[in-house]
């Protein structure tokens, strides 16, 4: 294996491990009714956008785009699986988007405010629900390249 292909494969595994431990957070923030509670997790998602997942996909897209130099015609398995990493890339940017406008906001709120029972941090962690769509395009994207690479 090229050592830029090792460096996807770990930026991979950086991403991947960060966004399933954010989903075990937007879980346990869901079930958790204290303010200190939800403001921690809150925060701990953010963090965890910031130092890992971040990083994790960036990576993972910059070395996808120095493999693809050595395809210059590229085969239709290739064009699916870059098709659905972008996918998975895109949603994954909007939810890092919106976790830190959360995490941003959160911060701004009355100290005997609650933030998943007020409406903005209702909408806001509707839509990091929503980015999870972007799941099933990175799944695809890692079977094709296990399965034809
Ligand atoms: C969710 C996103 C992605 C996943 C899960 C993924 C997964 C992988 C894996 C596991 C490999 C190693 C395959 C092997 O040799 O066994 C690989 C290789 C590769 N990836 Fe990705 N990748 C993703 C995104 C991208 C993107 C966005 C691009 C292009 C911009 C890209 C381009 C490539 C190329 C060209 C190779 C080398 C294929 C070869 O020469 O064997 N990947 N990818």
């Amino acid at each position: 294996m090229s050592w830029i292909k090792y460096l996807h494969v770990l930026a991979l595994v950086l991403w991947f491990g960060s966004a399933a431990a954010d989903i075990i957070l937007e879980l346990v923030l869901r079930k958790t009714s204290s303010r200190e509670g939800q403001l921690t997790l809150i925060r701990l998602h953010a963090i965890i956008d910031k130092t890992l997942e971040t990083p994790g996909f960036l990576v993972t897209l910059i070395t996808g785009f120095f493999l693809l130099m050595k395809y210059p015609n590229p085969s239709g398995p290739l064009y699916v699986k870059i098709g659905c990493g972008l996918a998975a890339a895109a949603a994954n940017l909007f939810c890092v988007k919106k976790v830190l406008d959360r995490d941003r906001w959160a911060k701004s709120i009355a100290k005997d405010a609650w933030p998943l029972q007020l409406e903005r941090g209702k909408d806001l962690t509707r839509d990091v629900y929503l980015s999870m769509l972007g799941v099933p395009f990175a799944f695809v994207a890692l079977y094709i390249a296990v399965v034809y690479f």
